[in-house]
């Protein structure tokens, strides 16, 4: 029996991963956590009987202990590193919305449990502090996010040295064809594919989600920033490609869940059939790429800009950006502020490399960045 850690059950991500392992035969999820929800966690304790649940904001601590039975509640960040301590666990999803719980994945790492990971902040954020200590420990970091499950299953058994570049694919978002004047919040949190969490569907329509997704890429992948290209793909299907240096491209297709990446990333290199509807690719009429407008979208510039600029630069940009976002979801600052807000925070930034500590404080610079310019 595989026993298996959720850092975000109660997500977009966190609940199909729940839905997906009940369907799992010998797979077993033994905690969960979440930022405030208690309701649903509470819910998804009576359901899946976990040995610990973890409610990172204290302050629903005593609603939630109250409707437990039988289950050890934790509370706080620190909850999450003594769960993953306690418990015996062989995987842990990570599908936070933010890299809050970056020192329990750490100590997740070390552990030697396997991360499937979704949150793609902890590796814009730290990702060579990660990936050097998942190098180090010997563990396998194994992606949820769509596009990198597909270039993990292109790469698979496959020689680096023939690869000439990685193509993630992107929607566009719903402001491909649509112009950006006078943008609704409606409009933004309305994905035409995908329907995800509120801060993710607003990187999205900025296409900062593709900036981040670069250099979640770069980490993960271990390729130079110019070999991490992006393609508009509006349909979805294709969930990216991998070019060689023979010009032959290897592609993932499937319809548009992500019920498939997440029990991918728990049973990989294993196959087994899955609850989505299987693509029929003789319904499929077109399939269409084309090049990202960088001037309509100038996130996704500034992602590769801050790659190259590396260091603490991709966490300050992720910073501003988680800031400005929130910014905007509470109505205090207009859409096309947003990329503003990051490039002036991103300007006045040195960047320098150290360790955990060094790159946290580094994001607190950032947030108070933020507020200075906005207020
Ligand atoms: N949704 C997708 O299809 C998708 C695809 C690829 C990658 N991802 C990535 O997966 C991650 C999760 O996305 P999602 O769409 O599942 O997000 P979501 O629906 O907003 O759920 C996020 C989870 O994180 C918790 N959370 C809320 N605020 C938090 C905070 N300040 N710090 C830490 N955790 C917090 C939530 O707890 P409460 O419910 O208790 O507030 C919830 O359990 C993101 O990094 C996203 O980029 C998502």
């Amino acid at each position: 029996m595989k026993k298996v850690i959720i850092l975000g059950s109660t997500g977009s991500i966190g609940r199909n991963a729940v839905q997906v392992i009940r369907n799992l035969p010998r797979y077993k999820i033994v905690g969960l956590a979440a930022y405030r929800n208690h309701r649903l966690l509470a819910q998804q304790a009576a359901l899946v009987k976990p040995q610990i649940i973890t409610l990172i904001n204290k302050g629903q601590h005593r609603n939630l202990k109250r409707k437990l039975h039988r289950v050890k509640l934790l509370s706080g960040e620190d909850g999450i590193a003594e769960m993953i301590e306690t418990l015996d666990a062989d995987k842990i999803i990570c599908a936070l919305a933010s890299s809050t719980g970056i020192r329990g994945i750490m100590r997740a790492i070390e552990r030697r449990i396997e991360l499937c990971l979704a949150t793609k902040e902890i590796l814009v954020n730290y990702g060579s502090l990660v990936m050097k200590k998942a190098r180090k420990c010997r563990v396998r970091i194994i992606p949820i996010d769509s596009e990198h499950s597909a270039i993990y299953q292109c790469l698979e058994g496959r020689d680096r040295d023939g690869v000439m570049n990685i193509i993630l694919t992107a929607s566009g978002g719903p402001f491909l064809r649509k112009s950006l004047r006078n943008v609704r919040k409606k409009d933004v949190l309305n994905h035409p594919v995908w329907k995800m969490g509120k801060k993710i569907t607003v990187d999205s329509a900025t296409m900062m989600n593709k900036g981040l997704e670069v250099i979640e890429a770069y980490h993960l992948f271990g390729f130079p920033a110019h070999m991490i290209k992006v393609v508009i793909h509006p349909e979805a299907i294709c969930h990216s490609l991998v070019q060689f240096k023979d010009g032959t491209m290897l592609a993932q297709l499937s319809t548009p869940d992500m019920r498939l990446p997440i029990q991918y990333a728990l049973t990989a290199p294993d196959r087994i059939p899955s609850t989505t509807t299987y693509l029929d690719i003789s319904q499929q009429k077109t399939l269409t790429f084309a090049a990202p407008n960088l001037k309509k979208f100038p996130c996704l510039d500034l992602a590769y800009r801050a790659l190259d600029a590396g260091k603490t630069m991709p966490a300050v940009l992720n910073t501003a950006n988680e800031e400005a976002v929130r910014l905007f979801l509470d109505d205090k600052i207009k859409f096309q502020h947003i990329p503003k807000i990051i490039e002036k925070v991103v300007a006045q930034h040195q960047p320098h490399e150290g360790n955990l500590d060094h790159y946290m404080q580094a994001t607190m610079w950032a947030r108070e960045k933020v507020k200075s310019i906005v207020c």
